[in-house]
Parts: C-alpha cells; structure tokens; sequence
C-alpha cells in the first residue's frame, strides 16, 4: 500500500505532537503549515521544529498567520499544554529551520506541485487554510481530501463559551470560510474525542515500552496530563491523535453521519459553536461526514508504533 501523503497545518501542542509522530511513522509528510492557536505562533513554529529533529525528518516547516483573521481570540490553551506548548521542559533551540515561506502560499504551491495528491489534515484554528482560500478559492479542487479536527457537534465543548471547541472557537470566521469553502470534508469533533480516550495504565506501558518519541512525549505531556485529571477528564485524550488517525486511514471509521454543518459566528454564548443540521431541515447538501466511532483497537496500535512501542 503506497503512503498517505499528508500537508499538516497545525498548532504544537501535545496532542499535535502525538499526531505528528503518528504522520511520521505511517505517512510522507509533504509540509507542516503552523497556526497560531494553543500558543502563540512563536512557540508553535518552534516546537514543530523540535518535532522534526526528533525524528530526523526533513519535512518543510511554514510559518502562518499569528493571530485569527478577524477578532483577537478570547483564550489560548497554554493552561493545557504549558506556556510554551510543549509542557514548559524547556528544549534546546531546534537545528532545523523554518522556511521564509507563509504557510498560507505554501498551501497553494504544494498543492499545485501535486494535484489530487495531498490530504490537508488540519489540526489547528482554520487562518491558514482560510487565507489561501480567500487568496485561491480554487484549493478544494487541488486537495485529495481535508480532515478537520474540530467542532462539537452536539453543543459539548471545551472553551468559555460552550457550545464551541478550541479550534473553531479560536478563529470562528476562518471555520466559516473553510466550511463553506469545500464541498466535502471528514470533521472529527471534541466529542468523538472524548469517546477515544485512551487507558491511563495501557497508555503508560507503551510510553514505558517505547523509544525516544514515548520519552519525548511523556515529556511534553506532563502538564496536560495534570490538567486533564484536575479537570476530571478521563483516560488519555489525543484530539488530534484521533483525526490524524482518520487522515491516514480513513478506514478505521466504524461510524459517521453525513450532513450540513456550520459556524455560529455571533451568539451572546454560542460564537465558536459548530451547528449541526441533523434532520436536513434546511435542505442544504451535508458538507462534512461527521466522525462518531472509530475502531480503537486499530487507533491504539497506529499511535503506539507513533511512539516506538509496537
Ligand atoms: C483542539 O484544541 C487544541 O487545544 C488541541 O491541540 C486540539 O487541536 C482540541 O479542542
Ligand atoms: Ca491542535
């Protein structure tokens, strides 16, 4: 079987960390577009390049858009994953370097290199994928497949306001363009998360059992672990883990609905949130296939070979 051959845009972030481990062990990575989003972009180019040293990879690394396209974000999510992104460890200044190109013109040269060819995972607030939709409306033609991770498709969130998740609720106006913008696309929502959590005491063998990505990883994870117990979440939660699972395989998907979503973009509670139209009551064509199960036996063993521990 040939490859998946993935463009990531994307916020590192631990569980984008996970996810890029993930692409590294099972796909080509054709180039990672970074979003400002968990952490300021500062942080989030930085840790991307910390990720490509650490596997050697000499994946393309674009710098984006630094803030979201129309009103500055209400939160960030360094309470999660530590101020700097990566759980505060402190890691040596990256050997590789980013490239001086915007990940929003990278988008479109890659994609016009190789029509047809790359899945778009997108694992971030949307700003660069809306500005080189704004810039080339003609990008959903050009892409094999876009995988979002995002949304919460029945209102349960985790921002302040709601209904909304993270990434959508962090640019709501570029969601909105890119929801509207391609015809057809996979969302793994923060609820399809939830329910693919992992075990806490398996999740810890493999990092035992793994290489120096499981070390890295338990690194980095450190703080968002905390988080997640003081917040009472439970088992290991890997949003981006799961849609990068998908991206690569989206065979592992045991269950989906297709219909029309949207981005609520005012709402005195509800800016962010992702309105789901599930009885078809306004007769638009479903625009996404919406996630709900996934086979977790095979999500678990894509993420442990991620981490050496197969
Ligand atoms: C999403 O928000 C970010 O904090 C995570 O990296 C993930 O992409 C989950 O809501
Ligand atoms: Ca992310």
């Amino acid at each position: 079987m040939t490859k998946p051959q993935l463009l990531i845009d994307t916020d590192p972030g631990v569980d984008d960390a996970l996810a890029i481990l993930m692409a590294h062990a099972h796909a080509d990575i054709a180039g990672l577009s970074i979003a400002a989003g968990n952490v300021g972009l500062e942080h989030t180019v930085r840790n991307a390049r910390t990720l490509m040293d650490l596997v050697g990879a000499t994946a393309p690394v674009f710098g984006g858009c630094p803030t979201p396209l129309v009103r500055a974000p209400e939160e960030d999510a360094a309470f999660v994953h530590g101020m700097d992104g990566f759980g505060d460890v402190g890691f040596p200044e990256p050997k590789v370097t980013a490239s001086d190109e915007q990940a929003a013109l990278a988008l479109l040269r890659l994609t016009h290199e190789r029509p047809g060819e790359l899945t778009l995972v997108a694992l971030a607030p949307l700003t660069n994928v809306a500005l080189a939709l704004r810039l080339d409306p003609s990008l959903p033609q050009r892409v094999k497949r876009l995988v979002v991770m995002g949304g919460a498709v029945t209102g349960h969130g985790n921002t302040g306001n709601i209904p909304a998740e993270f990434n959508i609720g962090f640019d709501p106006e570029a969601a909105h363009v890119v929801f509207e913008a391609f015809p057809h696309f996979d969302l793994v929502d923060w609820e399809a998360t939830l329910r693919h959590a992992f075990d806490e005491t398996e999740f810890d063998g493999w990092l035992a059992a793994g290489d120096h990505r499981a070390a890295f990883f338990g690194q980095v994870f450190r703080t968002a672990r905390s988080f997640n117990a003081r917040s009472k979440r439970r088992g290991i939660i890997a949003a981006d883990a799961l849609a990068m699972a998908v991206a690569i395989d989206p065979s592992i998907v045991t269950r989906s609905e297709e219909r029309h979503a949207a981005v609520e973009l005012d709402g005195r509670l509800t800016r962010g949130a992702t309105v789901v139209d599930w009885a078809g009551r306004l007769g638009h064509r479903a625009n996404t296939r919406i996630v709900l199960e996934v086979d977790q036996a095979r999500f678990a063993a894509m993420v442990r070979r991620a981490l050496g521990a197969a």
